[in-house]
């Protein structure tokens, strides 16, 4: 990989260091130039219904190889509050399987969906970041045998703090909970 070249397409980085990975992330030239010709075929010649399905197939081979799953686990959506919606909108409904669990450096809008979720409100466990960090130990503890769902972000978005997301799992997966990453900030990144 050639990493000047790929610095050379984020005009910004010539006078700033860009840290921020996120909706307002560094605009790379290609994808302006996308936008651009998104708006201009709009403009021009209105829908393309079957072009922006083939735009949204290749993104999503592209993104497949980027994370190293297969196609079919790739859902397209506008934006991660909407996916976490929806994922917290179907997942099933057990008496004995009901907590939710998710942590305090999640980005605020993760923690308000859980809170809208009439059925799990009332079995809400986050855990708390100290020093701008969270142990595996924290997760040991508040993951227990009832938890449905663990939510967590890889990267946390104000102070970078990035999580073992291997270890976590490991823990998580024994307890018999699912395991939902934010990975917001870290996708394509080491
Ligand atoms: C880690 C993380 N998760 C979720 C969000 C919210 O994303 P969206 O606006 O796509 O719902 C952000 C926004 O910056 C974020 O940094």
């Amino acid at each position: 990989m050639n990493h000047k070249y790929f610095r050379s397409l984020f005009p910004v980085l010539n006078t700033h260091i860009y840290l921020a990975s996120c909706s307002q992330g560094a605009l790379a030239q290609p994808v302006s130039k996308a936008i651009e010709e998104y708006h201009n075929s709009l403009l021009l010649t209105g829908r393309n219904w079957s072009e922006s399905l083939n735009k949204l197939e290749e993104t999503r081979t592209k993104f497949a190889e980027l994370i190293g799953a297969d196609l079919d686990e790739i859902a397209v959506v506008s934006s991660v509050s909407e996916a976490i919606s929806a994922l917290a909108t179907s997942l099933p409904d057990h008496q004995k399987k009901n907590k939710v669990v998710f942590t305090e450096m999640d980005f605020p809008t993760v923690g308000h969906i859980w809170f809208a979720q009439e059925p799990i409100k009332e079995h809400i466990s986050i855990i708390r970041s100290s020093n701008g960090e969270i142990s595996l130990e924290q997760y040991e503890h508040e993951v227990t045998m009832d938890t449905l769902i663990t939510c967590i972000p890889h990267v946390n978005y104000y102070n970078g703090f990035k999580q073992d997301i291997k270890e976590i799992a490991d823990i998580v997966h024994r307890k018999g909970s699912l395991l939902l990453v934010d990975a917001y900030q870290s996708a394509g990144q080491k």
